[in-house]
């Protein structure tokens, strides 16, 4: 045989292969095909054990074909990706090309899984459909040692009709599949890169007079009161006639028709319509004779109405996130219960939409999302983005980023992968928005490939990001893109879109980017999207952190592992743990906060009476009433002090009603708040009746924050060289003259600090870090110590005051700041620290200003009043909220897999740490403070890449911080605002410490 390298060839990109179709299980008959979850006895499918050989080189695989049976098979899971089932080894880049950029050709080693398996057939007339439906990155088929035929696109679906080759009784496929071919040019999508049959592979026996395809549309009258389901019949042969029923979401036959023409409707009066908070599903029947198809049809409407964007005449918000297929285990072969899964999770979370970044996902996915409620952008399975990487010879930017949107040789790849995409999934009520795909600039082609989906279904949206990257050189033609459309713009550039002439509604496709303690900035995202009905909302990238199971060489240890675990020298390190949940689908905090941000229901105090709540419905299509209830609790001093329960008159949608407030808030002493939070009513399939949707918290007073009195008593200073010994009835302290801090705490018997009490200003970058923690670093912020430049002690009016003046700076650096300290002991052993700091400006803005203590290690249990109980930031607190919390440095400990800041909590006005033998040491301050209690110290999660390599310290850390910088989402997005950094270059703290 000899062997044409059609995957070296972009003109040839399927042979043997059936004409596209939509997604479709045919049955023997109606009764087979109205199953759910779908079954068909036309179905043979052929998961399962294969026989495997590995080859580094693709030319011996196909060698080994030619010659026939080759030798010792070794055995692989079908579906699967070869790097999970020990060949090859997992490889993770973003946007660089993991081959040399030289198209269409790929390197010499070009590795090749050879798949084999047998199957009996049993001629009865019928035809024989073998369908692959996901097969990276492309694959050469052969039937009883024939070539059958060949088909790349790795997210898509190849059929081919393998009747001819197959006989009676045992039959063999094999199928050799390539780890790279000229489609990879065009998949380039930031992820691991895996090869293999990743997605079922089955044969469908058919008629041969048969329906093909089918197209439904509905079409909506202008006041939605009347539908018309209009369907076109693609069939073998045109005069067939075909039995067509359509069911209402009820279960109701509404009409059935036999035709033998190609196209149809039904007329819906009154019809229930489709959104993904009621996902209402008519069924279509399609039967001939001989098979029975079903399908689902939702109705509803989308369009572009004056710059907004209507669903059924609503303008919607996305509360969305890009989603890939992953597991960390399987990689990307996912099943039916892990996509169940994150469905589940994701309207746990309040998310109603999903970007299929960046290629369609498993066939029935889009099924589920029109099931379960979820609004789509349908992405093609293309991103060249690896051309940004290329050399310049004086070209811009825009240009090399659109090489492969301008070039002819993958013209009529980039047009068969929108089209692949299209057909396969036209017929879902899900999918509102079709995407061309993800970076890969624009040109041409996808001007080409615009045209043709415009014209195939002028019933949905049309999206793709990569417009703003236009080639300047080259008039662009943009008339059939319908949706303007930013990744991680800053919030000036979104506004001025808003605030300008916006023909188009704007969608951020993605945003706020999730990688490890991150989201600070959801809130204010949300409040933009709010505020402009020309902002359709945005998709949060990304939905799950990326990391692959593995045994780490030095433990044997089962770890998660990421680019550069895996023998990879060509890598992107964590970028790909940029999830709102961890790769076993454990929620990050970023995911409560992004929930608490989009949260269906908001409430805002109706005036300063406080007697009054202004309750806004945030939902798009559902009234409150009969949806949501809220419970109520009244806190004093962060404690519950009164609870109940509080419904809902009837508030529709985007509607708000003012209720007065259940509890009486006034003629109350000290801090109250109202804590209100919203409870599903009913029972819904994916989450039960009494789930939380989020919460509200709202001030009635606080109070002025205060440190206890001052006990004055009888107290002997004693000076020595390097300290000042301070001795009191029960009590015995040091305070070095090195640091200006105290370096002992000796109370009734008991050493409380077990090193010297530091001051801190560095925290383990954070993933958003990475660019400020250069200049970090060079300003000495991660090695500052204390130079004390003048020091004095005294006893006055029965306490102990050092007043010390010194500077923070590290070696070969100049000062950070100054510090005017006072440190204060009364008599019963309080200590009063405050620090008034004049930071010198030519200083980057500090990661943290606060104080560090290192207590012993059993001081690990905590009592807080703060923003609690996850952790929160100035930015990121809106999962949190203010209430007295009971927990320890280990439950404080939020593990992220590359280790960084943590566990911090956001608006304190109090703590205490406890001991298990009774001790404990408790903080106040004057103003609202953060704290971290934890068992690592910040050098420590600073210098380790996975937590798993984490060692406690030995002691409980606590730092106090005056300030503690936001979080944001700089890792791939704008730099944090000013409004969270400490930009002040004059900041005081005060804390007062007790220790018992
Ligand atoms: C975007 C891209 C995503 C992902 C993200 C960073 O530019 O579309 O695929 O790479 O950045 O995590
Ligand atoms: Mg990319």
């Amino acid at each position: 045989m000899i062997f044409q390298k059609y995957h070296q060839d972009p003109s040839v990109l399927h042979l043997g292969t059936e004409q596209n179709r939509s997604y479709y299980m045919p049955c023997c008959n109606a009764a087979e095909a109205r199953q759910d979850p779908p079954y068909s006895s036309r179905c043979c499918l052929l998961n399962g054990t294969w026989n495997f050989q590995y080859y580094t080189n693709a030319d011996e695989a196909f060698a080994a074909v030619s010659h026939g049976a080759p030798g010792k098979w070794d055995t692989i899971t079908v579906p699967s990706v070869w790097q999970t089932a020990g060949y090859d080894h997992h490889q993770y880049t973003n946007v660089r090309y993991p081959f040399p950029y030289d198209p269409p050709y790929l390197p010499f080693d070009n590795a090749c899984g050879m798949y084999s398996r047998t199957f009996e057939a049993h001629p009865d007339g019928m035809r024989r459909f073998l369908n692959f439906e996901g097969v990276d990155s492309c694959l050469y088929l052969f039937v009883n040692h024939r070539f059958a035929g060949y088909s790349q696109v790795s997210h898509s679906t190849s059929e081919f009709d393998i009747t001819e080759y197959v006989h009676e009784g045992q039959n063999e496929l094999t199928v050799l599949v390539l780890k790279w071919c000229d489609g990879s040019y065009l998949e380039d999508q930031d992820k691991f890169r895996m090869s293999g049959i990743f997605r079922d592979v089955y044969i469908l026996s058919r008629p041969a007079e048969r329906v093909s395809d089918y197209f439904v549309l509905s079409a909506l009258s202008e006041d939605l009161s009347e539908a018309s389901v209009n369907i076109t019949l693609s069939k073998t042969s045109p005069d067939l006639p075909v039995k067509l029923s359509l069911y209402a979401p009820d279960g109701a036959l509404l009409g059935q028709m036999t035709t033998a023409a190609s196209k149809a409707a039904f007329a819906v009066a009154k019809p229930v319509l489709w959104n993904a908070e009621s996902p209402f599903l008519y069924a279509l029947l399609i039967e001939t004779d001989t098979e029975a198809i079903q399908q689902l049809v939702g109705i509803r409407q989308i369009e572009n109405k004056d710059g907004v964007l209507l669903l059924n005449h609503v303008p919607i918000k996305f509360r969305g996130v890009n989603r890939h297929d992953s597991n960390p285990d399987t990689g990307y072969t996912v099943t039916r219960d892990d996509v169940l899964k994150d469905l589940r999770l994701m309207k746990e979370h309040n998310i109603n939409a999903i970007r299929t970044s960046h290629y369609p996902n498993a066939p029935w996915f889009p099924i589920l999302c029109s099931q379960y409620g979820f609004y789509l952008i349908s992405e093609a399975d293309i991103e060249s983005h690896g051309t940004v990487e290329l050399s310049s010879n004086g070209e811009s930017y825009e240009h090399n980023f659109s090489l492969l949107a301008n070039a002819p040789l993958f013209k009529k790849a980039i047009l068969d992968r929108v089209q692949r995409c299209v057909e396969r999934d036209k017929n879902n009520a899900a999918t509102v928005i079709w995407s061309l795909g993800n970076e890969s600039g624009y040109g041409e082609n996808f001007e080409e490939a615009a045209r043709w989906l415009h014209a195939f279904d002028p019933s949905r949206l049309i999206h793709y990001e990569g417009t703003n990257y236009a080639d300047p050189d080259r008039d662009n033609d943009m008339c059939n893109i319908s949706v303007a459309s930013f990744m991680y713009p800053e919030l000036s550039k979104m506004e001025a879109y808003l605030n300008g002439y916006a023909p188009r509604p704007l969608v951020l496709c993605e945003y706020t980017h999730a990688m490890g303690n991150s989201s600070g900035d959801a809130e204010d995202y949300q409040q933009l999207i709010q505020a402009s009905p020309a902002c359709c909302g945005g998709f949060v990238w990304e939905w799950c952190d990326h990391a692959m199971r593995h045994t780490d060489p030095n433990t044997a240890e089962r770890v998660l592992g990421y680019g550069g675990d895996f023998g990879e020298t060509l890598h992107d390190e964590n970028f790909c743990v940029d999830g709102l949940v961890s790769p076993d689908r454990i929620p990050h905090t970023s995911l409560l906060e992004y929930k608490n941000v989009i949260r269906p229901v908001r409430a805002q105090w109706q005036d300063t009476s406080h007697t009054a709540i202004v309750f806004t419905n945030y939902l798009d299509f559902t009234d409150l009433q009969n949806s949501i209830y809220a419970e109520y609790e009244l806190m004093q001093e962060g404690i519950v002090i009164e609870r109940g329960r509080l419904d809902f008159p009837s508030v529709r949608p985007h509607e708000s009603c003012t209720l007065s407030c259940p509890c009486q808030t006034q003629g109350k002493t000290g801090d109250i708040r109202l804590r209100l939070v919203y409870l599903q009513k009913k029972d819904t399939p994916l989450t039960p009746a009494s789930h939380e949707l989020g919460f509200d918290q709202l001030i009635c007073q606080t109070r002025q924050l205060s440190i206890p009195a001052l006990q004055k008593g009888t107290l002997e200073l004693t000076e020595k060289p390097t300290s000042f010994e301070i001795e009191g009835a029960h009590f015995c302290y040091t305070f070095s003259k090195k640091t200006a801090a105290l370096s002992k705490m000796v109370k009734n018997g008991t050493s409380f600090l077990t090193k010297p009490m530091e001051w801190n200003i560095w925290r383990a970058p954070i993933d958003n870090d990475r660019f400020v923690k250069t200049k970090w670093l060079e300003a000495g912020f991660d090695r500052a110590f204390p130079q004390v430049h003048s020091i004095a002690a005294s006893i006055e009016d029965g306490t102990v005051k050092i007043t010390s003046h010194l500077i923070l700076a590290a070696a070969s650096q100049q000062k950070i700041m100054d510090i005017d300290s006072n440190f204060i002991v009364d008599a019963a052993g309080q200590v009063i620290i405050h620090a008034a700091c004049t930071i010198n400006p030519a200083k980057p803005s500090l990661p943290r200003l606060g104080l560090r203590l290192f207590l012993d290690k059993h001081m690990d249990t905590i009592t807080y009043t703060g923003y609690g109980p996850h952790e929160s930031y100035i930015d990121k607190h809106h999962l949190s909220y203010y209430g007295q919390f009971d927990s320890s440095a280990d439950d404080l400990f939020v593990n992220y897999l590359k280790p960084q800041e943590n566990g911090s909590h956001y608006g304190t006005s109090r703590l205490t740490v406890f001991s298990d033998s009774g001790r404990s040491l408790s903080v106040q301050s004057t103003k609202y403070f953060s704290f971290n209690l934890s068992a690592y110290t910040q050098e420590e999660l600073s210098s380790k890449m996975h937590s798993y390599e984490l060692k406690k310290d030995g002691h409980a850390v606590l730092c106090l911080d005056g300030f503690h910088r936001g979080i944001g989402s700089a890792s791939c997005g704008p730099a944090l605002k000013d409004e969270y950094c400490l930009t002040d270059k004059r900041f005081s703290f005060d804390f007062c410490i007790t220790a018992d």
